[in-house]
């Protein structure tokens, strides 16, 4: 890598097509050492990470998925033609992405307390977390000169991505990381002016 580190936070981003190719194993090895850099609540790092690669565990995964979001584009009323539309773009997303991290919240680890207030910002802190490491990955993906997404469709669906995976139901699966090659360019969306970002400074 021979980008500074300004430049990786901007060129970093969400890639959504691969090339079929996979990554080698120290990479995502290295990808997910990257995210237990990244800062916790008591240092108790919230977090665990299923790795998907066998096709028949992708293609059990984006079933389960797809056929959550199918109830859901239900409730929301689309049209079946629209509904199938999106479930096969969503299932071919899942499918055709080389390697699949899939960040699991754990929080076994955390403080415990008699309020639910305190109980709840625990919580919050450990998504907080969870959201850091992630980013670590990301930008160690891009360092590594591979590319990475983010697909929110497990925290919409927790019970159908933990049956496909046979996960424990300590872990709390919040997200979809697809890594691979680049395959297409996304399009970037534009940020805001700091004028609107910071809100106050006095
Ligand atoms: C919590 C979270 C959930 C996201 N979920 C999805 C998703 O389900 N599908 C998707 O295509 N992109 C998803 N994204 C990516 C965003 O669309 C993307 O970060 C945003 O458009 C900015 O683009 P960039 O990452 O290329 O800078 C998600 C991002 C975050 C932080």
């Amino acid at each position: 890598m021979d980008m500074d580190f300004f430049t990786l936070v901007q060129t970093r981003r969400t890639v959504r097509a691969f090339r079929p190719d996979s990554p080698p194993r120290e990479a995502i090895e290295q990808i997910i050492a990257a995210a237990s850099w990244a800062p916790s609540p008591h240092g108790r790092q919230p977090w665990r990470f299923v790795v998907v690669e066998a096709p028949e565990r992708k293609l059990a995964l984006a079933n389960a998925m797809a056929e959550a979001w199918r109830y859901h584009l239900a409730l929301d009323g689309l049209d079946p033609s629209t509904i199938e539309y999106r479930l096969c773009r969503s299932r071919e997303r899942v499918v055709t992405a080389p390697v699949i991290i899939i960040p699991c919240l754990y929080l076994n680890d955390l403080d415990r307390y008699p309020d639910p207030e305190r109980q709840a910002a625990e919580t919050t802190m450990a998504i907080q977390s969870l959201g850091c490491a992630v980013q670590n990955m990301l930008l160690a993906a891009f360092a590594l000169d591979l590319a990475a997404g983010w697909m929110c469709a497990p925290l919409f669906a927790p019970a159908a991505a933990r049956a496909a995976l046979g996960l424990a139901e300590d872990l709390h699966p919040h997200a979809l990381i697809p890594i691979g090659y680049l395959a297409q360019e996304p399009k970037r969306r534009p940020r805001r002016p700091l004028s609107d970002l910071i809100v106050q400074w006095q």
